[in-house]
C-alpha cells in the first residue's frame, strides 16, 4: 500500500498520515522520471546484493563469514552483503581516515568499513555489550586488519559519542537503536566534517516503514528521521536500496 502523493513525502508525511491506497508499482515514480518496474526487479535486487562479493580477499571472506556466523548465534542481524559493499564503497569514496560506527555487533559492518578506508584509518565503534566486540576484535584481526585500525568502545552510544571530537570524522555510520536514531543525526552532524557522510541502516524496517498498518514507536522513529534528513538544509541525501534500505546523507560544505 503506497501514497499517491508527491513520490517525496507520500510515506514520510508530516504528521504520518498520509492518505494510502493500492497502486501499482509503476506508479511510484511520475512524468519523465517514469520507470517501469517489472517482475524481474526482485530478481536484479537479489543480483545487486550479492555483486561485489566475491572481490573481497579470502581472509576477509572468511572473517565475514565467522562474524556472521556470532552474529546468528547471538540473534543478531549483521549488514546484508549489498549493504556491506555500499559501505566499503562510501568509506572509499569519501577516503575515510576516521570513522564512527554505532552498533559494532559481531564485527561484519566494521570489516566492510575497514576495507574501504584508507589503510591507515582507524574505525571507532559503540556497543553497549562487550562481548560481541570480542567477537567484532577477533574478526578483525582475522581479517588483515591491525589492531590499531579498530578502536572499540563499550558502552551506551548517548553516553559515548559525546565524548567523541567535533568535527574529526569523515563517515558515521548508525546501527543500533533504532528510538535514539534523530539523536545520533544530531551527534553525526557535530562528530562529521564538513563533507563527511551519515549512513543509518535499517530504514525499510522489513517494509514497515512504507506500510500504512505500522505505526510500532519505531517506524514511526525511522519516518520522523527520514523527513528530517530530507528537509535538513544542512544535508543532502539519497535512500539507497541495499539491504533493509541504508540512508545515507553528505553534510554540506556549504
Ligand atoms: C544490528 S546489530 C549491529 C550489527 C553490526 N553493525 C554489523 O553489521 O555487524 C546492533 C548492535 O547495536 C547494539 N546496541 C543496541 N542499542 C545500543 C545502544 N543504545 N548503544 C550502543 N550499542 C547498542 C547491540 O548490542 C547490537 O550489537
Amino acid at each position: 500500500m503506497v501514497s499517491t502523493r508527491d513520490p517525496v513525502s507520500r510515506f514520510p508525511g508530516p504528521a504520518d498520515t498520509v492518505t494510502l491506497t493500492h497502486v501499482d508499482h509503476a506508479d511510484l515514480v511520475h512524468g519523465d522520471r517514469r520507470r517501469t518496474i517489472t517482475g524481474n526487479r526482485q530478481t536484479s535486487w537479489a543480483f545487486a546484493e550479492a555483486y561485489g562479493v566475491d572481490h573481497v580477499d579470502t581472509a576477509a571472506d572468511a572473517a565475514l563469514s565467522w562474524a556472521h556466523s556470532r552474529a546468528r548465534e547471538a540473534g543478531l542481524r549483521p549488514v546484508s552483503d549489498g549493504t556491506g559493499s555500499a559501505l566499503r564503497l562510501l568509506a572509499a569514496a569519501t577516503d575515510a581516515k576516521a570513522v564512527v560506527e554505532i552498533g559494532t555487533g559481531t564485527g561484519v559492518s566494521g570489516i566492510h568499513l575497514l576495507h574501504g578506508m584508507r589503510p591507515d584509518g582507524v574505525l571507532t565503534t559503540v556497543d553497549v555489550e562487550p562481548e560481541r566486540q570480542q567477537f567484532a576484535r577477533q574478526a578483525f584481526r582475522a581479517a588483515g586488519f591491525a589492531g590499531n585500525r579498530a578502536r572499540l568502545i563499550a558502552g551506551h552510544s548517548l553516553d559515548v559519542l559525546p565524548r567523541l571530537a567535533d568535527g574529526a570524522y569523515d563517515l558515521v555510520f548508525c546501527d543500533a537503536d533504532l528510538q535514539e536514531t534523530l539523536e545520533y543525526l544530531a551527534e553525526s552532524l557535530r562528530l562529521l566534517r564538513a563533507g563527511g557522510l551519515v549512513c543509518f541502516e535499517g530504514v525499510f524496517a522489513d517494509g514497515r516503514t512504507v506500510d500504512s498498518a505500522a505505526q510500532t514507536a519505531d517506524v514511526l522513529r525511522v519516518r520522523e528521521l527520514l523527513r528530517t534528513v530530507r528537509d535538513s538544509e544542512e544535508l543532502l541525501p539519497t535512500l539507497l536500496p541495499v539491504g533493509d534500505g541504508l540512508l545515507c546523507a553528505i553534510k554540506r560544505t556549504r
